[in-house]
C-alpha cells in the first residue's frame, strides 16, 4: 500500500532534481558573502543589523545576494539600485513577506503593512490614501495637534523653574501616542491609560515582539515551532488579542454613539461612515477597521517620537546648529507665545534640521521588507520570485557618492537642494518609495514640525550638570524602529518673559 503512494514520488524525484539544478544552473545572482548550511548568512547580523548589512556592502557592492535561514534576500544599499527596486520594478517586487507568520497566529486582521500585494491591500491602501492620510484629513486635526502640543509646553513650563533634567524621549512618545488616539478614536480616550493601562501594556509589548527575532521569519514551514518553544508565539497571540479586545470596544462605543455630539470625527467615525456607505462586497468591515487602526498605531508613533528625540540630541551635540534654528523661529513668531502651524512653511532651517534627521537617522533603518513577486534582472542579474527585498535606507543616506562628509550632521546641505523626503529621491528614503511607500507621511511630519518648533521656540536647552556635549551618547538601541539608546534629558530654560 505504502509503496504504492511512494512510488509516483520516487519516479519524479530524480526529475524534480534535475529540473532544480537547470533552475540553479540558470542563475546569475548578484554577488554576496558565503552561505554556510541551514542559516545561511544569520551570523553575519549583528545586534543592528542595517550596520552590518552596510558593511558587507562596501565589499559586496551595493546589491547583495544573502540568504537569512531559508529565506533568500536582496540588499540593496545605494541611491541607484533603490531606484532600479522601488521605481522601475516597483511592480515586480512590492509584496510583503509573510512576517511572522500571521496566518499562524488566530487573529483576524492583517494590517495593511504586513500585507501581501492583493485586492484586500489595494482596497485597504486606497482608503488610507484617499480618506484618511489626504492632506486635507491631515489639516482637520489641527486643532487637536496645536493643543497638545501648547499643554506639552505649559506642563514643561512648570517644570523649568526647578532647573531638573526633563526626559524628552518620554515627552515625545507621551506626545505622538496622545496625538495619535485623539485623531484615531476621539477625545474620550487617554492614550495608553486607557483601560487601567491595559492598551498602554500591549502597545509596550507590541515594540517588543515585532522587534524579536523569529523563527518563523526565516525557516519556512518549521519557523514557528521554534517561536512556540521560545514563547514569542503565545506572547504575539496575547498581544494581538488585547489589541482586538481594545479596537472593538472602540468600534462598540462608537456605534452605540456614546460620545459627545460636539466631538470631532475621528478616525474611526470616517472609516464607519465609509463601511455604511459602501455595503456589499469590497466594503469595509469591522476587521478591516481594525487593521487599519493597528496600523495608525505600530506606524506612527513610535516612528515620530524617534525623529524627534535623534533632532533633539543632535542639535545639543551642535549648538551653532540649535542657536540658527532658534534665531529662525524667534525671529518669525516672535514673541507671540506660541508656534501654530501657519507659521510652519515659512521656518525653512527648522525643515532642514528635520530631513538632516531623518538622512541620519531613518527610524526605520532597512525600511519594511519587501517580496519579489516575478523574475526580473537588475545589471544582469536574476532576481527570483519569492526574494526578500532589504533597502537600507540608513546607508542610502550615507552614501559618499551623494553625501559629503556624511557622517557631519549639516542642515546647510539642503539649502539649495530639491532633494525632499517624499520618495521621489532615492538618497533620502526614511518613508521609503512606490507603491509600499508610507502613506502617513503628511500626518508624522506634521506632529514633528509643530512640536520641535514650539519646544524650540519656547525654551533653551541645556545639558545635565557634569555632562559634557562629547559625553551625549548617540547609540542606537536594536529592534525594527531604532531609537536611541539613552533616553535625552535636558534642562529647559524658559525663554519667553511672559509666557
Ligand atoms: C515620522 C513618522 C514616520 C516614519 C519615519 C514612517 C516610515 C515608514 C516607512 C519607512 C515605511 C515602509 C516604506 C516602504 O516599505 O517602502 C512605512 C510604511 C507605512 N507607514 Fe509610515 N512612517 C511614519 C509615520 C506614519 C504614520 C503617522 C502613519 C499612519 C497614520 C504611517 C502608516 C504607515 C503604513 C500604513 C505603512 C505601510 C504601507 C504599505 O505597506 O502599503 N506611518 N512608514
Amino acid at each position: 500500500m505504502v509503496s504504492l503512494w511512494l512510488l509516483p514520488l520516487l519516479t519524479l524525484l530524480p526529475l524534480i532534481l534535475i529540473l532544480k539544478g537547470k533552475q540553479w544552473k540558470r542563475t546569475n545572482l548578484p554577488p554576496g558573502p558565503l552561505k554556510l548550511p541551514i542559516i545561511g548568512n544569520l551570523h553575519q547580523l549583528s545586534e543592528l543589523p542595517h550596520r552590518s548589512l552596510w558593511k558587507l556592502s562596501k565589499k559586496y557592492g551595493p546589491i547583495m545576494h544573502l540568504q537569512f535561514g531559508l529565506k533568500p534576500t536582496l540588499v540593496v544599499s545605494s541611491p541607484e539600485m533603490a531606484s532600479e527596486i522601488m521605481k522601475s520594478h516597483d511592480l515586480e517586487c512590492c509584496s510583503r513577506p509573510e512576517l511572522m507568520g500571521p496566518k499562524r497566529l488566530s487573529y483576524n486582521f492583517i494590517d495593511i503593512a504586513l500585507a501581501p500585494y492583493n485586492d484586500y491591500w489595494r482596497e485597504m491602501r486606497k482608503v488610507c490614501v484617499l480618506e484618511l492620510f489626504s492632506l486635507k484629513r491631515v489639516q482637520s486635526f489641527r486643532p487637536i495637534r496645536e493643543e497638545r502640543v501648547a499643554s506639552m509646553i505649559s506642563s514643561i513650563l512648570k517644570s523649568s523653574s526647578s532647573s531638573t533634567p526633563i526626559n524628552l524621549s518620554e515627552i515625545f512618545l507621551n506626545i505622538t501616542d496622545d496625538i495619535t488616539c485623539r485623531v484615531a478614536f476621539g477625545k474620550n480616550y487617554k492614550g495608553r491609560e486607557f483601560d487601567n493601562g491595559r492598551f498602554g501594556k500591549a502597545m509596550q509589548e507590541a515594540t517588543v515582539v515585532l522587534g524579536s527575532f523569529s523563527g518563523a521569519d526565516f525557516f519556512p514551514y518549521v519557523g514557528w515551532i521554534m517561536d512556540k518553544f521560545t514563547g514569542l508565539h503565545g506572547r504575539r497571540e496575547n498581544c494581538f488579542h488585547e489589541f482586538d479586545h481594545f479596537y472593538q470596544s472602540v468600534i462598540d462605543e462608537h456605534l452605540n454613539n456614546e460620545r459627545d455630539e460636539s466631538e470631532q470625527e475621528d478616525i474611526t467615525d470616517v472609516l464607519l461612515n465609509i463601511g455604511r456607505d459602501h455595503k456589499g462586497a469590497g466594503s469595509l468591515t469591522h476587521n478591516h477597521i481594525k487593521a487599519i487602526l493597528m496600523n495608525i498605531f505600530l506606524g506612527g508613533v513610535d516612528s515620530g517620537a524617534i525623529v524627534m528625540e535623534w533632532a533633539m540630541a543632535e542639535l545639543v551635540k551642535n549648538p551653532k546648529v540649535m542657536k540658527k534654528v532658534q534665531d529662525e523661529i524667534r525671529s518669525i513668531v516672535g514673541k507671540k507665545g506660541k508656534v501654530d502651524e501657519a507659521d510652519i512653511d515659512q521656518l525653512k532651517f527648522l525643515k532642514m534640521v528635520i530631513k538632516e534627521t531623518l538622512r541620519l537617522h531613518p527610524s526605520l533603518p532597512l525600511l519594511l521588507p519587501r517580496e519579489v513577486i516575478s523574475h526580473f534582472t537588475i545589471n544582469g542579474y536574476d532576481i527570483y520570485p519569492k526574494t526578500r527585498v532589504l533597502v537600507n535606507a540608513w546607508a542610502i543616506g550615507r552614501d559618499p557618492k551623494h553625501w559629503k562628509n556624511p557622517e557631519e550632521f549639516i542642515p546647510e546641505r539642503f539649502m539649495d537642494s530639491v532633494i525632499d523626503y517624499k520618495g521621489t529621491h532615492f538618497e533620502l528614503l526614511p518613508f521609503g518609495s512606490g507603491r509600499r511607500g508610507c502613506p502617513g507621511i503628511n500626518m508624522g511630519i506634521s506632529v514633528i514640525e509643530l512640536t520641535l518648533a514650539n519646544l524650540l521656540h519656547a525654551f533653551d536647552w541645556g545639558l545635565p550638570d557634569g555632562i559634557k556635549k562629547e559625553d551625549i551618547n548617540m547609540d542606537e538601541q536594536s529592534g525594527l524602529a531604532v531609537r536611541k539608546k539613552a533616553p535625552v534629558y535636558l534642562v529647559p530654560i524658559n525663554y519667553l518673559i511672559d509666557p
